[in-house]
């Protein structure tokens, strides 16, 4: 039987009005409007492509944003003096910085100058540490809209074998850590795992973060299992793949996202999320 297929979209057109209508009571009840300051250094196309979806995102359900576009040749001290100054300005409630930033730049010294109250990506260690001990102010945007999608679909986590492929900052790690708050078991895999294959056939939850495309194929998942695919690769022919092997998955899974139009359109509301409970606060 062939696995139903997690609309990512469709849900987050869901997520999407509840999201403009907390910020229009927001606006009602406090006279707040959620402010988002959005930077981006250099002219990287995917990520210009990146943040013009964050500012269209942020215009459909009320948010105000400022995008602040530097040249490629800006110096360490002028992104910390932008960022200063976005951490005292009132009307700005998250400050989100694009990454990945030019390499003479600083990536980790620039994100610890984010204000942790206004850092909506989740990335300050502080937050990060937040998140290990279940504290959250902010969650990271693909493991919640991960999260969010497991939710949506009536999925329990409560005891069930959790599989996370990939152990990066952004994704692995802390999509181990919301699973494990959920009361999942989780196993997190990466390039070092030995017999990657029985590790991942044990998952009822499978989560793939690694970057590669069509990496788990059908005889690494168990019949029935619920494989997220938060891979976003772009082939030769210039099509969007996951880390996924759909087409084959889709035959043993019980439910699996797509790509594009899965873990993607999630993510992005996820952002959004955050910025609106930084305003609230
Ligand atoms: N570049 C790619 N993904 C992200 C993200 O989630 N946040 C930021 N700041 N930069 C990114």
């Amino acid at each position: 039987m062939s696995a139903k297929i997690i609309n990512g979209k469709e849900i987050s057109a869901k997520v999407r009005a509840q999201l403009a209508e907390e910020v229009r009571k927001l606006e009602e009840e406090q006279g707040t409007t959620p402010g988002l300051a959005v930077v981006i250094v250099g002219d990287d196309p995917a990520s210009r492509v990146y943040v013009n979806n964050k500012k269209k995102d942020c215009a459909e359900v009320g948010i105000y944003s400022e995008e602040y576009a530097l040249p490629a040749e800006t110096t360490q001290e002028e992104l910390i003096a932008l960022i200063d100054k976005l951490n005292s300005k009132t009307d700005i409630d998250g400050i989100l910085v694009q990454l990945p930033l030019p390499k003479h730049l600083d990536e980790k010294a620039v994100i610890e100058r984010i204000s942790p109250d206004k850092d909506v990506d989740a990335f300050h260690a502080q937050n990060v540490g937040k998140i290990m001990i279940g504290d959250y102010k902010f969650l990271p945007c693909t493991p919640a809209g991960v999260m969010e999608l497991i939710r949506e679909c009536g999925i329990d986590v409560c005891g069930k074998e959790c599989v996370v492929i990939g152990r990066s900052n952004i994704v692995g790690k802390p999509m181990a850590m919301l699973l494990l708050h959920s009361n999942g078991t989780v196993t997190i895999c990466h390039s070092r795992t030995k017999d990657l294959k029985e590790v991942c056939r044990r998952a009822d939850i499978l989560v793939v973060a690694i970057g590669r495309a069509n990496f788990v194929t059908a005889d690494m998942v168990k019949e029935g299992a619920v494989v997220i695919d938060v891979g976003m690769n772009r082939l030769e022919d210039g099509k969007l793949c996951g880390d996924v092997d759909f087409e084959a998955v889709k035959e043993v899974a019980g439910h699996i996202t797509p790509v594009p139009g899965g873990v993607g359109p999630m993510t992005r509301l996820m952002l959004l999320k955050n910025t609106i409970a930084a305003a609230a606060r």
